[in-house]
């Protein structure tokens, strides 16, 4: 069972985006054992607020059911996750300030599973909620081929449950 956790700021557009692709993704190549995929935020701004409107109508009309309440990361959950996602470099070096740097091994920018290695922006700011879903959708595809790739054995396929 991986532990997987994508991080943005606030937690109510970037991260509740991939959680919601990258749970769809292992789900529809019968991965869903394999992993417990969830999100935060690196600050507390947006503590207990749904999905921002505009990221969570993205979703919705691509079809995605979700229920989510934006929570801030703690220590805890950096120690329990194999993989901490992040989508921009200030997400990172938040997390390196709060965990230290003996857990930078296990955080990634998540856009960088891609041969072209993007950074998430943020919707916040871009106001482009479509280019984020397809930026988002692709790093998540291409992180779960190189979780594939490196860990054929620990994978469980559902259907050899
Ligand atoms: P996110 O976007 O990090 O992708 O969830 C943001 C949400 C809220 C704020 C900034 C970014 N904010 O400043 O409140």
């Amino acid at each position: 069972m991986f532990n997987v956790i994508f991080v943005c700021l606030g937690n109510i557009c970037r991260s509740p985006m991939a959680e919601a692709v990258f749970k769809r993704l292992v789900e529809e190549q019968g991965l869903s054992y394999s992993f417990n995929v969830s999100s935060y935020g690196t600050s507390d701004c947006e503590q207990g607020n749904p999905v921002y409107p505009p990221a969570a109508r993205v979703l919705k009309a691509k079809g995605y059911t979700f229920s989510h309440r934006a929570r801030q990361i703690s220590l805890k959950e950096i120690k329990n996750a194999d993989y901490i996602l992040v989508m921009d470099r200030s997400n990172y070096t938040s997390l390196i300030s709060m965990a230290g740097v003996c857990y930078a091994d296990k955080i990634y920018l998540l856009g960088h599973f891609l041969p072209e290695k993007i950074i998430i922006d943020d919707p916040w700011y871009t106001n482009d909620f479509d280019r984020t879903y397809t930026e988002i959708y692709a790093s998540c595809k291409a992180f779960l081929e190189y979780l594939k790739s490196n860990h054929s054995k620990a994978l469980n396929y559902d259907k050899f449950e």
